[in-house]
């Protein structure tokens, strides 16, 4: 038996009268990286919201290293956070911060690394991310799309964590460059021996950097499946949701 690292028992979340995510079950164990796929709203950013305790749930449980975080204390969830990394969709960089600071976030205020060497491990980030280390010292408004994507995946490593979070990592970027933050993330997540959990729309990337693939669907995983099954399934909705296809069992809300 595999030991679960990130387990989801039954999560119910819902904002208004709308529910988001409906007893919804998820696992991922160590070493893997699972990838979720599903339509805009559908809810899989406020999934990993709802991981990182920045949104709360409604009822059910999340066990992270085998904590339940809803019952840890303060202190066991800083912990618990300060071995995760977070890649946000649209990358979220701090402004008022230039590359390095924004990398060096986590181990200053986190780590409580000091000034100095914070910024040396920084740089290192930015060579392993295939920036350059002259870079160091411009603000997020000063880099292009794909640059600010690789400077997030650089915070998103910066304290080596045993969790990466990406959420869509290759969004916006042409299909070559997509393909550059696909292999980083494939290489880093190896070379640190993360577990990943990825969220994107990027069919083609996720089949290129998931161990599995799991698909969300009116607040359920409804599907999940190794990355070379994802092709061959008979499941409709994975079917009409990987072709693109407007006809099929998935309700299109265009409002
Ligand atoms: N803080 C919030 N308050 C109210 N509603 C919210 C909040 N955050 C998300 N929602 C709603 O929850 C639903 C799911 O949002 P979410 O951002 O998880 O979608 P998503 O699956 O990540 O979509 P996309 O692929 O477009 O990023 C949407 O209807 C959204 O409006
Ligand atoms: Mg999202």
């Amino acid at each position: 038996m595999t030991n679960p690292i990130i387990k989801l028992s039954n999560i119910t979340k819902t904002f208004g009268d709308k529910t988001i995510l409906n007893n919804l079950d998820l696992q991922v164990n160590k070493g893997e990286s699972l990838v979720i796929i599903g339509g805009s709203g559908t809810g899989k950013s406020v999934t990993l919201k709802c991981i990182l305790g920045l949104l709360k749930i409604d009822s059910g449980s999340i066990n992270i290293f085998d904590r339940d975080i809803e019952k840890s204390s303060i202190n066991e969830k800083q912990e618990i956070l300060k071995k995760i990394g977070m890649l946000f969709q649209g990358s979220a960089l701090f402004d008022s911060l230039n590359v390095w600071q924004n990398i060096s976030f986590g181990l200053i205020k986190g780590k409580r690394i000091k000034q100095s060497l914070a910024k040396e491990i920084a740089i290192e980030k930015l060579t392993q991310v295939g920036l350059k280390k002259d870079i160091a010292n411009l603000y997020p408004s000063e880099l292009s799309g794909g640059m600010q994507k690789r400077v997030a995946l650089a915070r998103a490593i910066a304290t080596d964590p045993e969790i990466i979070f990406f959420d869509e990592p290759t969004t916006g970027l042409d299909p070559i460059m997509a393909n550059v933050i696909n292999d980083l993330i494939n290489n880093i997540v190896r070379k640190i021996g993360a577990t990943a959990l990825s969220i994107t729309h990027d069919i083609e990337s996720a089949k290129k950097i998931a161990d599995k693939i799991s698909m969300l669907h009116e607040g359920k995983i409804i599907w999940t499946g190794l990355s070379s099954e994802l092709e061959k399934t008979n499941n409709k909705h994975v079917k009409q949701f990987i072709h693109g296809k407007t006809e099929g069992p998935i309700e299109i809300n265009l409002t």
